[in-house]
C-alpha cells in the first residue's frame, strides 16, 4: 500500500506564487502532498484564492487583535495543528515567530527565502545583492530555527547576475527558479530523503556538508 501523502500546512502573508506552484505540482502529480490548510495573517493575502480555488482549507488569523506576539504565534500554531500537518512550509509567510512556537516543530518546518543564505536574511534581498556587486543570486529552502531566515539548508538554487539587472529584474528572473526549488524540498521531504536530524540535513541517510542544487 503506497504510504498516505505527506500532509502540508502552508504559511502566506501575500501573493501565494510559491503557494500556487506547490498546488499545481500536486495536481499534475509530480508532488505527492496533500496540503491541509492555508494559513495567513493577512485576511487580504492574495494568495488565499488560489487556496480557495483549490479547495483547500484557509485560516487568517488577524495579529492585530493580539497585541502579544508569543500569544498570537501560540494561537496560530494551535489552530495550524488542529489540521495534523506533519510539515509547515513558510512561503512568504513575514512575520517572525516566537521560538516557543517553532520548538515543537523543529525538522518538520521550512522557509523559502530569496537569496542565498546566509547572506541577505529580512528585506529587499534582490536590492542587497545588486548593491554589493555580487555576481551570483538565488534562493535558499531551511529548516526553520529561531533566528530569521536562518536554520539548517537544504538546497538553494543560483542566478547569475547579468549587466543591466535591477531588483525586478532578479526578482523575475529567480521567482520560477524559486518556486521549482521549493517543490523540489517539499517532494524529498515527502519522499523521506530530506530530514533533519539534531543540527543536521541529512540526505538519503547522510549528513550534507553542502546545500543541495537544484
Ligand atoms: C518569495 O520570494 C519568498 O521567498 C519571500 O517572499 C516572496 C513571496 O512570494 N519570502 P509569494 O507570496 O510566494 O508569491
Amino acid at each position: 500500500m503506497p504510504a498516505p501523502a505527506l500532509r502540508v500546512a502552508v504559511l502566506i502573508s501575500g501573493r501565494g506564487s510559491n503557494l500556487q506552484a506547490l498546488i499545481a505540482a500536486q495536481r499534475s502529480g509530480e508532488l505527492a502532498i496533500d496540503i491541509v490548510v492555508v494559513a495567513t495573517n493577512r485576511a487580504a493575502a492574495e494568495g488565499l484564492h488560489h487556496a480557495a480555488e483549490a479547495g483547500i482549507a484557509t485560516l487568517a488569523l488577524d495579529p492585530g487583535r493580539m497585541p502579544d506576539r508569543a500569544r498570537y504565534d501560540a494561537e496560530l500554531f494551535t489552530r495550524i495543528a488542529a489540521f495534523t500537518p506533519d510539515l509547515i512550509v513558510l512561503a512568504g509567510f513575514m512575520r517572525v515567530l516566537d521560538a516557543a512556537v517553532l520548538a515543537p516543530w523543529a525538522g518538520r518546518i521550512i522557509n523559502v527565502h530569496p537569496s542565498l543564505l546566509p547572506k541577505y536574511p529580512g528585506l529587499h534581498t534582490h536590492r542587497r545583492a545588486l548593491e554589493a556587486g555580487d555576481r551570483i543570486h538565488g534562493a535558499s529552502v531551511h529548516f526553520v530555527g529561531a533566528e530569521l531566515d536562518a536554520g539548517p539548508l537544504l538546497a538553494r538554487t543560483e542566478i547569475t547576475l547579468e549587466p543591466g539587472d535591477s531588483a525586478e529584474t532578479l526578482a523575475a528572473r529567480l521567482l520560477p527558479r524559486e518556486h521549482a526549488l521549493l517543490c523540489r524540498c517539499v517532494q524529498w521531504i515527502a519522499e523521506g530523503r530530506a530530514q533533519l536530524r539534531g543540527d543536521v540535513v541529512h540526505f538519503d541517510g547522510m549528513p550534507l556538508s553542502e546545500p543541495l542544487r537544484v
